[in-house]
């Protein structure tokens, strides 16, 4: 794809990863994702705003063919996918340095092996004069890593945020124009990403909220033409109170804890609680993050297996933990062939979520009456505890 003009002055640039369907080894993306690039023409001075993943790196050098010259390049954050591209960049460029946080400066001799020489440190608030344009650099620590940094243009009211606001959507529009596909796109990427750290991204928002914005450009997915729409998604998403939702991920090995699982998403639905049900051995790990944004409750469920949780279970406890959703309230269901240990390894796999542990029911082989009348209370307990907390 050619670059596509912004206004004037400013251009997207970079790389529509179709195909990509895992990040970090980690997460799948069904979508895609993009690694977007800016260049911005001042009267006097050019600049690009970070680059491309490095397998890409031949799409924006043949974008910038026409660029005879850049100044400066700002690498607002270290990870690869954004500055893996820059020594290419620089091998093209003589004369340009690289502007980053004095932490991305460290990060980006360690991992790209980028000279010293060739990096200038820039303090917080700092700005940039490119003739008839002014930037101003805003130091926006942990959205996701401790370096990170966004850009704000002062004439156009422009925010270059870099990882904050993105999705990995691979799309063909420059502009956020199906939002409700965006929407999701930006949940998913937000739990993933961003969630562990949503009490330093308040911090961020209070801080980039000071200055007028007509358009937030993130280096992954499309441009958002109406801020407002991302940024009331953000407030939502990092408020502190959760809504009236209980997220049950399990697993079955013969059909018993399913049983269980059947049997209290029913009874939470009619006790009016959002239940959403992932069964983890076919499940996809993004949909559990974004559906733990929201979330009250968890409750797991697992049958016991060697003495413990299942292990595919172990993984998602361990996973929700990482991600610090705000839950209030956590539970295990399951069921046990002859005795284990299961519910005090997923309390200890979730330990740094600060969440009340709700009695758990647990059953030996298939589930009795006895043992439904015990999901019905917990499902009864769950909802008295989400209506003391007026969670809507
Ligand atoms: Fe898109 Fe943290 O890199």
């Amino acid at each position: 794809m050619k670059p596509r003009k912004i206004n004037d002055r400013v251009y997207w640039m970079g790389a529509i990863d179709w195909d990509r369907r895992l990040f970090d080894s980690l997460i799948p993306l069904p979508d895609g994702t993009s690694y977007n690039a800016y260049l911005i023409q001042g009267s006097e001075k050019t600049v690009l705003l970070d680059t491309v993943d490095p397998t890409m790196v031949d799409v924006l050098l043949s974008q910038l063919e026409g660029v005879s010259r850049i100044d400066y390049v700002i690498a607002h954050h270290a990870e690869q996918d954004h500055s893996g591209a820059i020594p290419h960049v620089l091998e093209r460029y003589a004369g340009a340095k690289v502007l980053t946080t004095p932490k991305g400066k460290g990060m980006l001799m360690d991992l790209l092996h980028i000279p010293e020489g060739r990096i200038i440190a820039v303090e917080d608030g700092e700005t940039l004069s490119l003739g008839d344009r002014t930037l101003e650099f805003i130091f926006a620590p942990w959205v996701h890593w401790p370096e990170t940094m966004v850009t704000y243009l002062q004439e156009d009211h422009i925010l270059f945020s870099c990882d904050l606001f993105g999705s990995h959507l691979a799309t063909s529009d420059l502009y956020a124009t199906d939002e409700a596909r965006v929407y999701e796109a930006a949940k998913r990427y937000y739990a993933e990403i961003m969630m562990p750290f949503r009490k330093v991204i308040q911090r961020n928002m209070e801080k980039i909220g000071e200055r007028e914005i007509a358009l937030i450009a993130p280096s992954h997915g499309p441009v958002y033409n109406r801020p407002n729409f991302i940024l009331e998604a953000y407030e939502d998403w990092i408020s502190d109170e959760p809504r009236n939702v209980v997220v049950l991920p399990y697993i079955s090995m013969h059909g018993s804890t399913r049983k269980m699982v059947e049997y209290l998403v029913g009874a939470l639905a009619e006790q009016g609680i959002t239940v959403y049900q992932f069964d983890l051995a076919v499940t996809d790990i993004g949909k559990l993050a974004a559906a733990l944004v929201d979330a009250a409750t968890i409750v797991v469920g697992t049958p016991t297996v060697l003495g413990g949780p299942h292990p595919i279970v172990a993984y998602a406890a361990l996973l929700a933990n990482a991600l610090r959703p705000k839950l209030k309230f956590a539970s295990v269901i399951g069921s046990y062939g002859w005795g284990g240990k299961a519910v005090d390894q997923i309390a200890g796999a979730i330990s740094s979520l600060k969440v009340e542990i709700l009695e758990p029911v647990l059953c030996k082989g298939l589930p009795r009456e006895g043992d439904f009348e015990a999901l019905n209370r917990l499902a009864a307990t769950i909802a008295s505890k989400h209506q003391e907390h007026n969670l809507a």
